[in-house]
């Protein structure tokens, strides 16, 4: 391997030690909302509440049942808005069956002053402004923005290609992209001749949750490579890059896990501390 590891662990804890006065001074409160028992959201949770707990930050993990209806989701969401202590909270996805198709609801329901998360309309559209309104941004675009930013890869002027066009993900990336001056192409399901395209990126995110669908032919030679996905293939968290070959060709690369993860969760507590200086400034 060659290239540079780009360690979303590293930069997280450095972060976050930053983040820990201002932390233990307004102390704001989290709380992850999970309906049902999905794996993956199992893991990703565990990993929030502990990532809480290391930076002092109070967090809550209120575990619905899987037969939750929607009226009784969205009780909760109206609870947590109205409560003064809850400073920011989350709806972890995917929700079970019943209630997927009801996932713009339920986003919805939640006031944009506590959606540290970043998922809806409100904290969304300001993203569209400029880099300057990206006050509650999504936390795995900002996650990845801020590990570029660690490890000191501009971006202003270079050739960013997005696979994958997720709301959460890939969509916002584009634009906070774009804010920051790179020239953007987004690539997903429909793209004729991808790896035609991603061979043109500067920088490379992939975000589909295919297990290693970006080989070394994909990549130009001295790429950043980000990798979003966070498939379970036999037991074990696999990313979307190939990564032993990729890192051969890349000129740095996220590895998965202790990649975009961490920074996801590193930019979730930032959200919240700016959630709270908000509420208190306008108090
Ligand atoms: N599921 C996968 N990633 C996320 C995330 O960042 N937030 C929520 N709420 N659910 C997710």
């Amino acid at each position: 391997m060659s290239a540079l590891l780009l360690s979303g662990r590293d930069a997280a804890a450095k972060i976050l030690g930053e983040l820990k006065p201002k932390i233990t001074k307004i102390d704001p409160k989290l709380v992850v909302v999970q309906v049902g028992d999905d794996p993956g959201s199992a893991s990703y949770i565990k990993q929030k509440i502990k990532s809480c707990g290391e930076v002092g930050m109070r967090s809550e993990h209120r575990h619905l049942k899987a037969d939750t209806t929607l009226s009784e989701l969205l009780k909760t969401v109206a609870e947590l808005n109205s409560d003064t202590d809850v400073t920011g909270f989350i709806v972890q996805l995917p929700l079970p069956d019943h209630l997927q198709d009801h996932v713009p609801e339920v986003i919805r329901a939640i006031d944009p002053k506590k959606d540290v998360d970043g998922f809806g309309a409100y904290n969304l559209g300001k993203v569209f402004l400029s880099k300057e309104f990206e006050h509650l941004p999504p936390a795995t675009p900002a996650g990845i923005i801020m590990l570029l930013e660690h490890y000191k890869i501009s971006v202003a002027g270079k050739h960013a290609v997005i696979v994958g066009r997720s709301n959460i993900v890939g969509k916002p990336l584009s634009v906070m992209l774009l804010n920051r001056d790179a020239t953007v192409t987004v690539c997903h399901s429909k793209t004729k001749d991808l790896p035609a395209i991603t061979k043109q990126a500067d920088i490379l995110i992939a975000a589909v949750g295919k297990p290693k669908m970006i080989t070394a032919d994909m990549v130009k030679k001295g790429a950043v490579v980000i990798d979003v996905g966070t498939s379970r293939v036999d037991g074990k968290l696999t990313g979307d890059v190939d990564f032993d070959a990729v890192s051969t060709i890349a000129s740095a690369i996220t590895p998965v896990p202790g990649g975009v993860g961490p920074m996801t969760v590193c930019s979730l507590i930032r959200n919240c501390v700016r959630a709270k200086e908000r509420q208190t400034e306008k108090s």
